[in-house]
């Protein structure tokens, strides 16, 4: 949690993406980087050997995980579920902060998740 915490504190002051959930979906490897974000941090896993194409975690590849994590599932419906969506459970919550740390701790946090745009054909 500190280093998150600090990280944030570090990067509120240097150059920080803002992407929205849409966007993080093209930084799944096709063009040299990949993110995946954890509760609103985005982390660069690029350099991580389980998200490249045939990696065990390939499918996180440009996405928020924060719900598969929480539910420790693989299925694809997690994986496109916004976490206010999936009225997680206290535990499931805990779980998502523990995740937090173990990426704060492997990668660098290069940015954050922000609200999706309103659409515009509705
Ligand atoms: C059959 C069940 C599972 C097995 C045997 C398993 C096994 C492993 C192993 C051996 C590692 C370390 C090596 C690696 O990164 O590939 C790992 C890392 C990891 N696992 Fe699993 N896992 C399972 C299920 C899951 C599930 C359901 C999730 C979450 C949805 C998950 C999330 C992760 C994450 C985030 C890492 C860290 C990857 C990194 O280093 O960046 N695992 N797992």
């Amino acid at each position: 949690m500190l280093k998150v915490l600090i990280f944030l504190a570090a990067i509120a002051f240097a150059e920080k993406l803002m992407l929205t959930v849409e966007e993080l979906e093209q930084y799944d490897g096709r063009n040299g980087k990949i993110y995946i974000a954890v509760d609103g941090i985005i982390f660069d896993v690029t350099d991580g050997p389980s998200y490249q194409p045939k990696g065990s975690y390939s499918m996180f590849a440009g996405r928020d995980v924060t719900v598969a994590l929480a539910k420790y599932s693989f299925d694809k419906k997690w994986l496109t579920m916004r976490p206010e969506e999936a009225n997680l459970t206290e535990g499931q919550k805990k779980a998502v902060e523990g995740w937090k740390d173990f990426y704060a701790e492997k990668y660098p946090i290069i940015g954050e998740l922000i609200p999706s745009k309103p659409r515009e054909d509705i």
